[in-house]
């Protein structure tokens, strides 16, 4: 068990070396590009995506949903901006103002390291891990879950961390009051 914690240490003190970050690199990219259509706030739920909405967007990221951390060339998330514009699957829709190469790239890179909405410092390999609590299951607001293990409060945040390692940072208040109050008391 030391092995395997200090394993994922190490994996996650590499992988998050260059750790492109959601809020300052990739966030931008989706506002100026993709919110006009995905965008809770705009009241555009187009195919279901909301981008501007983190606790939602977390239930688009896992190894079954369109960004799979690690596997950008398994994520549509990702590859449908790389579809030829011919492609009627092609994001953004062909009429509609295309990212740069160097913007698609950004999120390449982001699902590649493992699609973190966190935008903390990743922790360096040589830091003491954290004991992880068991796994609960989180439901936001509008009642979609995820299962992951309370790692701590963060003034009105919850952070959390997924089974493959990824950590999120989920506003308290976009959570049901069962998940609020589980947040409170998994608080040593
Ligand atoms: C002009 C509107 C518009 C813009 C801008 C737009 N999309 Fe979409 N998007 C749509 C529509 C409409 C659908 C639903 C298509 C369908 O259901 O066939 C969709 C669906 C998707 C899906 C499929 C969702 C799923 O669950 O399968 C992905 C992924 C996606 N968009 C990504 C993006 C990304 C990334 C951007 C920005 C780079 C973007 N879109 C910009 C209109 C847009």
């Amino acid at each position: 068990m030391k092995l395997l914690l200090f394993a994922i240490a190490l994996l996650l003190g590499v992988t998050t070396t260059q750790a492109t970050d959601f809020k300052s690199q990739v966030a931008p990219v989706l506002k100026q590009f993709c919110y006009k259509c995905h965008s809770e706030l705009r009241n555009k739920e187009k195919g279901d995506l909301v981008l501007d909405n983190l606790t939602r967007l977390a239930g688009k990221i896992g190894p079954a949903e369109i960004i799979k951390p690690g596997d950008p060339d398994g994520s549509s998330f990702y590859t449908a901006m790389k579809l030829p514009r011919t492609d009627e699957d092609h994001m953004p829709p062909v009429k509609e103002a295309q990212p740069p190469a160097a913007s698609i790239e950004i999120i390449r890179a982001w699902i590649a390291e493992g699609a973190s909405l966190d935008g903390r410092k990743p922790a360096v390999p040589s830091a003491p891990v954290a004991p992880v609590g068991p796994v609960m299951t989180w439901t936001s607001t509008d009642g979609k879950s995820i299962q992951a293990s309370f790692l701590r409060l963060e003034g009105e945040n919850v952070v959390i961390k997924r089974n493959d390692g990824v950590i999120f940072t989920l506003p308290l208040n976009r959570l049901s009051p069962e998940s609020q109050a589980q947040a409170k008391s998994a608080r040593q």
